[in-house]
């Protein structure tokens, strides 16, 4: 089958497209033929190293975080699928393998895709729609008359941030270039920001909660605009001691490298009266199966901005890097 792998770390030129065994899926595992799989700034962070310390990889690997296809075959023990089914998960991130003709994934991974979604809609979700329902949700624990801050709006993760924000009861406050402003506020955001001509501290304040999609300054700013005692997530910056602990399962070694790496974004966070809490999402078929549902009740629609074929991955990955994406960018395996 062909393969997307990446033989060591560093740019476009240690990853190629090979012929690979196909994987043979284990006690628990699904052989899923994938028809698309969704691209996500990890995947260029991984291949370039940038999260080693996090996870480290023996390359060479098939490369890939989430995918839509059709079940193949059924390791022993799988109770919820068998062959046919149209699914879709956001795969183990200690094995990757998205980008490839077939892939094997952990059942609990594992969800029925919406009926009325195609393949390449439904690629993008897993990654993107997890960390913003984690995110909203489980840690921010948004509710009716919430008001968020969520800057970065217009990108994979905050066309379905926003979204789930307004399910969730909330007002929405975004940030987004004129080239985002239509999408941001058709998918229902009720203040927009053009942070090319403004600055958002100087139009908004006393925010519940801020799910930061951007990092950098854009963070550093977002502090002074919550509530006191309210927190500041972000999935872009700097993990501190509870990615490690909670989100990573791992123990107090590199949760002490972490409360280093963090000091200054945590005494920024307590000089506001804040707290600061960078959030690493973790696959669940369970919660997938929720977005399922949002998708088919009509609360959230994906947005895919290109589709590319799967022998211009490299062209996607391009595409991706250059960080203006609108939506999910999404490769389509050829028809089987
Ligand atoms: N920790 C986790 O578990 C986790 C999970 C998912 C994603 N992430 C991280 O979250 C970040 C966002 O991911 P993504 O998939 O949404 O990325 P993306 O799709 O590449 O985001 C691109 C969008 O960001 C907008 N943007 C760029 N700079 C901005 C700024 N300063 N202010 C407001 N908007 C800005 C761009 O708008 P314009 O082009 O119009 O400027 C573009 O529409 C990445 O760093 C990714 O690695 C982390």
């Amino acid at each position: 089958m062909k393969a997307l792998v990446q033989s060591a770390y560093g740019g476009p030129d240690v990853m190629g497209l090979q012929d690979v065994d196909r994987p043979t899926p284990g006690p628990g595992e699904i052989l899923i033929r994938v028809r698309a799989a969704g691209l996500n700034p990890v995947d260029f962070k991984t291949r370039e190293g940038k999260l080693r310390l996090v996870q480290r990889y023996r390359l060479p690997i098939v490369m890939g975080n989430e995918l839509a296809g059709v079940v193949e075959a059924c390791g022993d023990r799988v109770k919820r699928f068998v062959p046919g089914d149209r699914v879709f998960a956001r795969v183990a991130k200690e094995r990757l393998g998205a980008f490839a003709d077939f892939a094997a994934v952990d059942e609990a991974f594992v969800a029925e895709m919406p009926d009325d979604l195609d393949f390449t809609a439904a690629a993008g979700v897993p990654l993107a729609g997890l960390t913003a329902l984690q995110a909203l949700r489980d840690e921010l624990k948004l509710k009716p008359g919430s008001r968020v801050f969520i800057p970065g709006g217009a990108g994979g993760v905050g066309t379905f941030a926003i979204p789930i924000a307004k399910w969730l009861g909330a007002q929405v406050t975004t940030t987004a270039s004129p080239r985002g402003r239509a999408l941001v506020e058709r998918l229902g955001a009720d203040c927009v920001i053009d942070y090319t001509i403004e600055r958002f501290e100087e139009r908004i304040g006393d925010m519940d909660g801020v799910f930061d999609l951007v990092g950098g300054e854009t963070l550093v700013r977002a502090f002074g605009v919550v509530k006191p005692g309210r927190k500041v997530v972000s999935i872009a910056e700097m993990p501190e001691p509870q990615t490690a602990l909670k989100d990573l399962g791992r123990g107090y070694g590199l949760a002490a490298l972490f409360w280093l790496a963090s000091f200054r974004l945590r005494r920024l966070a307590r000089k506001h009266d804040a707290h600061y809490r960078f959030l690493f999402m973790h696959p669940s078929g369970a919660e997938l199966a929720e977005l399922a549902r949002l998708i088919k009740d009509g609360v959230i629609e994906p947005v895919v901005d290109r589709v590319f074929r799967f022998a211009e991955i490299g062209e996607a990955f391009a595409y991706l890097e250059a960080g203006h994406a609108k939506g999910k960018v999404v490769v389509q395996m050829s028809e089987p």
